[in-house]
């Protein structure tokens, strides 16, 4: 996944031996630094007290909690268009969320729904317009007027802007879109994207993710560097969700949000998986969410349309600055 081993090479923390080193190593790196001070503060109480407790961490204990700004952010700009990658990355999130289907002539794009209506001033399924016919459409105006002109970016476009920002740490979650009620992609839609974003050098800072497990199972078969996560939707909850995850060939467990209890993410904690629930807007949701063990393990998240509420949530908890 994202962390590092002693060379500096990138190393997956689920195939780590020593999971809790992992996590430490990665977690003294990253921006929540600042909160090593309380493992320490809590050793020099046990010292002090000469008590039995050990002064680690326990499992659901929230460490820290990536912000996946979901769409972009989706309350705060129109979904997956540049306008809300340039929000994101103006908040400081950690991951952009964003949806990918291809056009016509076989150009990865950036928009969630398979047809053209709901976000759009077009009409149809994406995959059967051509690239030049979706970039004439609005995608910002039904959002607010404000954002008249917003276009339906292709992923190149969205990895330029992230690059262009110029944000080394920033990092991107890309759900590549199979829906049944629209015309399927292309059978090389895994290759398309994963092409664009080596190309733009983001490989180490981007998770692939999917409802769709072959998806998974094939960005895996073309590069197994790559971090992926498994989605799965209330309406269809996995009998065993660490089973699910290891059939999917995934690294990280993405369900909606009220499948996650404290059994489930303990379960998938103790394997080494990551959970990252969606989408959560609601602050006493995110609290919820934080009490069952989401941030005990890294790699741990949440997907929100309200990155700027989950900030102040984590801020008020001491878990970001
Ligand atoms: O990342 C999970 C979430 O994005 C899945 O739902 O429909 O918003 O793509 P959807
Ligand atoms: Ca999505």
């Amino acid at each position: 996944m994202f962390a590092r081993n002693a060379s500096g090479q990138e190393m997956n923390p689920g195939k780590a031996k020593n999971k809790y080193e992992m996590k430490m190593t990665s977690f003294a790196r990253s921006r929540h630094r600042h909160l090593l001070a309380y493992p320490g503060m809590v050793l020099i109480a046990w010292v002090s007290t000469a008590s039995a407790i050990i002064a680690v961490p326990s499992l659901a204990q929230a460490l820290s909690v990536d912000v996946h700004a979901h769409r972009g952010g989706a309350a705060l700009a129109p979904e997956n268009t540049l306008a809300a990658v340039r929000n994101a990355l103006a908040l400081d999130v950690d991951f952009i969320e964003l949806d990918l289907h291809v056009s016509r002539d076989g150009t990865v794009v950036v928009i969630h729904d398979a047809t053209l209506e709901r976000t759009t001033t077009g009409r149809g399924f994406v995959r059967e317009t051509a690239l030049a016919d979706l970039q004439r459409l609005d995608a910002g105006r039904w959002f607010h007027a404000r954002f008249a002109g917003e276009r339906v970016p292709t992923l190149r476009e969205v990895l330029e802007a992230v690059k262009v920002h110029g944000d080394d740490r920033v990092r991107l979650n890309l759900e590549t879109k199979y829906d049944a009620r629209g015309p399927a992609p292309p059978s090389n839609f895994e290759e398309l994207v994963l092409e664009q974003v080596r190309a733009a050098g983001l490989s180490g800072r981007t998770i692939i993710q999917s409802f769709h497990y072959p998806s998974i199972v094939r960005v895996k078969a073309l590069d197994s560097s790559i971090t992926t996560a498994a989605l799965r939707s209330p309406l269809n909850p996995p009998l065993d969700p660490v089973a699910d995850v290891r059939a999917a060939r995934a690294d990280i467990y993405s369900p909606g949000f009220r499948l996650v209890t404290r059994e489930v993410v303990e379960a998938l904690h103790r394997a080494g998986i990551p959970v990252v629930p969606w989408t959560v807007n609601e602050p006493a949701d995110m609290e919820r969410l934080l009490t069952v063990g989401i941030g005990a393990l890294r790699g741990d998240g949440i997907i929100t349309d309200h990155p700027d509420r989950l900030i102040q949530v984590l801020r008020a908890r001491g878990l970001r600055r």
